[in-house]
């Protein structure tokens, strides 16, 4: 891999689930484009963009729950973002930071493709968060009458309100079914299912939940127009790829690689540079999955038996990677256990291929600041300089690519060991 690599990626929590790498990554290979996009799991939205600005992404898209908390920390909102009070696109350029709100055109054009104009159309969106008011205002934009229902009231008046929406309660909800051409769900997966038989045959329904959807059978079976809601996501992520790269691609090209990444959970591997708390964490998370734990380190150290330090200045560090590898590469096939990984063992081509293929990688990152400061110890060999903050800046430039090739999801490591290690394990259980 060369330098230079643009950084792109999603932030939510949770956010394993996520395909959007999938196609974004399909299209960077597809078109040669020197680019990488990395899933961000976070607590909150401050850490969301400490860590776009810290290590340096050129664009993100945010997923729950940080569409709308995110908005008020940026400048320059585009329209949409005002309307909508949400946003899913932030880009860097040299002018600054910006955001957008992509979601809508999503919605309208996956109804597009199957009911032509939607003027003069009537549209029922149910759910009234992030979602559920883009894709209302996305309806209004496009001269359709967007009714909003949602089990909170309040909620369902407020969405109606910034978009020139109806809303009505949730008690309404099967006589407006019943009205409606266009349905829209925008409940997440695990809510409790809506009772759609009573919709008219011909109708159209749009479920923003891709990961699984309650309603494609009975669909089926009620004779309605079923929409995927990775149709959604492919049309919302072809504006934000224009707003990240300056064009617009297919939507052939972003569909192609849709069901390209699966996550390896077997081995959970954790990768960053020295001193972001990659072997506390390892270990922690290990005792509360009940899984073995293998630190790259200390295995080593027990097959030589000399610590890491002799075996760089006796051994060379050329020897030292090669222990690492062999180390590394040993647990291929493994199950049930955490691998934390030393610092440099993203250099190596295999043991990236290993960690992307084989493992659920997470990439710690802290500031080089706090990473020295946790390891003033003089146990790093390629840190033992006059001035470790500047070796450690030198080393870490030329191992960011290699980290952002290698990992699924990035962290931030800035916190207590305890807060990093349950970031991990919600995200390893809500995927499985
Ligand atoms: C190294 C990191 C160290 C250790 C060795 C080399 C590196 O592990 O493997 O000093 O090249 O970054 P930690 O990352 O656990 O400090």
């Amino acid at each position: 891999m060369t330098e230079g690599i643009k950084l792109f990626g999603v932030a939510g929590h949770p956010v394993m689930h996520s395909k959007s790498p999938a196609i974004f990554n399909g299209l960077f290979k597809n078109r040669g484009i020197n680019a990488r996009y990395v899933r961000i799991a976070a607590w909150s939205p401050r850490e969301v963009m400490s860590l776009f600005t810290d290590p340096g992404f050129s664009g993100i898209n945010v997923t729950a729950p940080f569409k709308n908390s995110m908005v008020s920390l940026i400048g320059n909102p585009g329209e949409d973002v005002i309307k909508t009070g949400s946003l899913n696109t932030i880009v860097k350029d040299k002018h600054g930071i910006h955001c957008y709100n992509t979601d809508h055109y999503g919605v309208t054009e996956s109804l597009k493709k199957y009911a032509g104009s939607l003027k003069g159309e009537k549209a029922l969106v149910i759910g009234a968060g992030g979602a559920g008011i883009s894709a209302a205002y996305g309806l209004v934009k496009e001269g359709a009458s967007a009714t909003i229902i949602n089990r909170t009231m309040e909620k369902a008046e407020k969405a109606a309100a910034l978009t020139g929406s109806s809303f009505y309660s949730i008690d309404n909800l099967q006589n407006h079914l019943a009205e409606s051409h266009i349905i829209i769900i925008t409940l997440p997966y695990e809510a409790e299912p809506i009772d759609i038989s009573g919709i008219k045959a011909g109708s159209i329904i749009l479920d923003a939940s891709y990961k699984n959807s309650h309603y494609r059978e009975k669909s089926g079976i009620n004779g309605l127009r079923f929409i995927d809601g990775s149709e959604w996501l492919i049309n919302q992520a072809i504006p934000a790829c224009e707003h990240f790269l300056g064009f617009r691609p297919a939507y052939s090209e972003m569909e192609q690689s849709l069901n390209a990444d699966s996550i390896e959970k077997g081995i959970i591997s954790l990768i960053g540079f020295m001193g972001t708390g990659k072997s506390t964490t390892g270990e922690m998370l290990a005792a509360s999955l009940g899984y073995e734990f293998i630190d790259s380190d200390a295995e080593i150290e027990k097959h030589t038996g000399m610590p890491v330090e002799r075996i760089f200045t006796e051994c060379g560090e050329t020897a030292f990677r090669e222990m690492e590898k062999k180390v590394l590469l040993s647990l291929k096939g493994r199950k049930n256990l955490v691998l934390s990984c030393g610092g440099g063992a993203v250099i190596d081509n295999e043991n990236r291929k290993f960690l992307k293929n084989s493992t659920a990688c997470f990439w710690l990152y802290s500031s080089l600041e706090n990473s020295v400061k946790r390891i003033n110890d003089g146990s790093r060999p390629l840190l033992k300089t006059g001035n470790p903050l500047a070796a450690a800046g030198e080393l870490f430039k030329k191992r960011k690519d290699l980290y952002a090739d290698a990992c699924d999801v990035l962290i931030s490591s800035d916190m207590e060991p305890d807060k990093i290690m349950e970031l991990i394990h919600e995200e390893i259980r809500l995927s499985l």
